[in-house]
């Protein structure tokens, strides 16, 4: 019975009884509804109930977008990883399906009991309807310590069938460590299947290219070569690199393509932020890559292990809404993914505005007059988006957010524009360096914010602890300085 509300209850059921379990302690409660205990209605992807990292397989298939992602369903800090799966029709309504990856080994024997099925993506399946996946498997009895990389399909889309090992070993001439995984697979100019994988050297962070001539992209794998070695902000280790066709056809060698990167263990020393994702634009011909330039993909810290695709004459995207640096003890609630995003190229400028549909989230105007008068706007609960309009760009302005344990602001200033969270005593900053926006556009949800700029030329992302709603706006700027201000109450 795939029956989404009975699907919860059997496995609140088993997750409270794997707490018993474990440790003698019942720590959370059973809830037969959707939402997890005392977690309100959020417009955010959430899972069920456990942990979640990575979105993984994010595609369309069979018509409806599919979104996979890191998960543990039997508490809330990481562990042995399984694929959880959610289908929908608009990226934003999603409908919880069934755990469909499973480890494929049995993890109970060993120590530490981690390991599992990591990430990695999805393809249509070449002969008839179905997926199939690639994810990467921590091996740890092999000396030393290996990550290797399997696939399995899926006519029905509910379950994944057994895995085959693709590349049990990582190329071991190339002064590479054990870090070879996330494998992101995709048709490249020539037609061919690629497979992407993040690594880690002496140089930095690596991404290894290989291919293969066989159309079900099942067998034939072979190494190609390192397609880019990335240093910014220190990075040791790639992970979660996906590449795509950008502003045009794949098979056209004029086409930019983006290549998008988590930057393990990266650190930016001027805002303390970590582990950044880094958008690199340039050419590939299938075996080699020519970087144009560079950009962030978002100035805020929450926004890592993004994975994109191409959804016919657009690139959608979504990316995992917390941080590594910060995901420890603090956590006591499942995370979410951001709001879905199109990536386009404008002016040599990569854009990450949400996808279009996320107009269809407003529920009703909350305000129209008092917030461009510079008056406080109290929300109901605090699922709001907002969005001004100032008289010229880079007008100087003051959102304060009121919420009852953060200390939250967005300004822009003659330093740019930046998100202030100060989560007891002064804490960072994050900001866009120079950024003198005019439009500005900002989510708020229960353990969110999402700031975009001028149509996503900008785009900072920050997870707020805890699920206190923001309760109330007020939006400080020059006299005629804010064109008009709108606050709308969101759908859950
Ligand atoms: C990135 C990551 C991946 C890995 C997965 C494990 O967030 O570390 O590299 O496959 O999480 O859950």
């Amino acid at each position: 019975d795939y029956d989404t509300d009975q699907t919860s209850v059997s496995v609140a059921y088993w997750f409270a009884l794997a707490d018993v379990l474990e440790t003698g302690i019942t720590v959370l409660h059973t809830n037969p509804g959707n939402a997890p205990p005392n977690i309100p209605d959020s417009y955010h992807f959430r899972p069920p109930f456990g942990w979640m990292n990575d979105p993984n397989g994010f595609g369309r298939f069979e018509g409806r977008p599919h979104l996979f992602y890191q998960h543990y369903s039997h508490g809330l800090r990481w562990n042995t990883m399984h694929w959880g799966h959610a289908v929908s029709s608009d990226y934003l309504r999603w409908r919880h399906m069934p755990i469909f990856l499973f480890p494929s080994e049995d993890l109970t024997a060993r120590p530490d009991k981690r390991g599992g099925a990591y990430s990695g993506s999805a393809i249509p399946l070449a002969d008839g309807p179905g997926i199939r996946v690639f994810f990467t498997e921590q091996v740890q009895d092999r000396i030393p310590e290996q990550q290797i990389q399997l696939t399995a399909t899926s006519s029905d889309l509910i379950t994944a069938g057994n895995a085959d090992v693709v590349l049990p070993y990582r190329p071991l001439d190339q002064g590479l460590t054990a870090d070879f995984r996330d494998p992101y697979v995709f048709k490249g100019p020539d037609g061919r299947w690629k497979m992407l994988l993040g690594s880690q050297s002496d140089e930095g962070g690596v991404v290894l290219l290989y291919e293969t001539h066989d159309h079900t992209a099942a067998t034939g794998w072979t190494y190609i070569g390192k397609l880019l070695v990335e240093k910014h902000y220190r990075t040791t280790a790639i992970e979660c690199p996906c590449l795509l066709p950008l502003d045009g056809p794949a098979t056209d060698p004029a086409t930019r393509w983006v290549l998008i990167l988590g930057l393990m263990n990266s650190e930016d020393q001027s805002t303390r932020r970590k582990n950044l994702t880094m958008a690199i634009v340039g050419w590939f011909d299938g075996q080699t890559f020519a970087k144009e330039f560079e950009q962030e993909l978002d100035f805020g810290t929450d926004n890592y292990a993004f994975q994109a695709f191409v959804d016919g004459d657009a690139i959608v995207g979504v990316g995992w809404l917390a941080n590594w640096a910060d995901t420890g003890p603090a956590i006591d609630f499942p995370t979410a993914m951001t709001l879905p995003r199109n990536i386009r190229l404008s002016a040599g400028e990569l854009y990450t505005p949400p996808i279009g549909a996320a107009e269809s989230l407003r529920s009703h105007i909350l305000d129209r007059t008092r917030l461009a008068a510079g008056e406080q706007v109290s929300f109901i609960n605090g699922a709001v988006e907002i969005l001004f309009e100032l008289e010229k760009p880079g007008a100087h302005f003051h959102l304060k957010l009121e919420h009852p344990t953060v200390r939250l602001e967005v300004v822009g200033d003659e330093e740019g524009l930046a998100i202030r969270h100060e989560d007891g005593g002064a804490g960072p900053h994050y900001i866009a360096k120079g950024a003198r926006p005019k439009r500005l556009r900002i989510f708020l949800d229960y353990g969110s914010i999402e700031v975009f700029a001028d149509r996503g030329r900008w785009a900072g992302t920050k997870r707020i602890n805890g699920f206190e709603p923001v309760q109330s706006a007020r939006l400080i700027a020059e006299p005629g300085a804010v064109l008009h201000a709108t606050v709308w109450a969101l759908k859950p």
